[in-house]
């Protein structure tokens, strides 16, 4: 039995793409994407996800009453879907404890620097490539992580660096880090892990 795996997703998705081109060209065989969970109406990862014929549901925290009714319905979610694995792959919301505890050593995310840096609250996107510029630092890079009650701070799973170039802005250095890291990581990363819990027979 694959591991069945939710991708949790708030806007562009190149990340799940790079889930869904794994899945297709072979790299993630252990698991399968059976649902994308957006907390943003208009998010392109939604469309991506519906032309790959995924299963795809929104979820609006503040429709749900705030963070409880949040996770509460991905929750519900999950369960509806018998899902094993979560990814989150650009989602840009934190899951409390209430969520987190549920799924331990089942939630994977993706961070653009190498944590312990440039991580934590009010860390994500591209305030991430902001701060590593505006600090100078030369190398930067991607982490891919198991998801506890602290933000970015469950246990390292997979890491890549990359350097900083002289006249990188935010967006270009961005890009770079997405393409040398985060989309050959993520998926690698996904393939480790669904392959464990198939062989743990969940
Ligand atoms: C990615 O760089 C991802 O690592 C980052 O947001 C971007 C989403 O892009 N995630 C975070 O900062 C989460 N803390 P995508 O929607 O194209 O995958």
């Amino acid at each position: 039995m694959l591991t069945r795996i939710a991708v949790f997703v708030s806007g562009g998705g190149t990340n799940l793409q790079a889930l869904i081109d794994a899945q297709k060209s072979g790299v993630l065989k252990s698991g399968k994407i059976e649902l994308v969970v957006s907390d943003a109406q208009d998010a392109y990862a939604l469309t991506r996800a519906k032309e790959n014929g995924i299963a795809t549901a929104v979820a609006l925290r503040k429709k749900l009453g705030g963070q409880a009714g949040f996770e509460q319905e991905l929750l519900r979610l999950m369960e509806e879907h018998n899902i094993d694995l979560i990814i989150l792959a650009g989602f840009m919301r934190i899951l409390t404890e209430n969520f987190t505890s549920r799924f331990p050593e089942r939630i994977l995310n993706v961070h653009p620097a190498l944590i312990p840096s440039f991580c934590g609250k009010g860390y994500y996107g591209l305030k991430v490539h902001e701060a590593a510029l505006a600090y100078g630092v030369k190398v930067t890079g991607a982490t891919v992580h198991y998801v506890n009650e602290i933000p970015d701070g469950g246990q390292i799973l997979l890491q890549k660096a990359v350097e900083i170039l002289p006249d990188d802005t935010p967006e270009v250095l961005q890009r770079r880090v997405m393409e040398q890291a985060e989309w050959i990581l993520l998926p690698q990363a996904a393939e480790m892990v669904s392959h464990k819990l198939m062989q743990q027979g969940v």
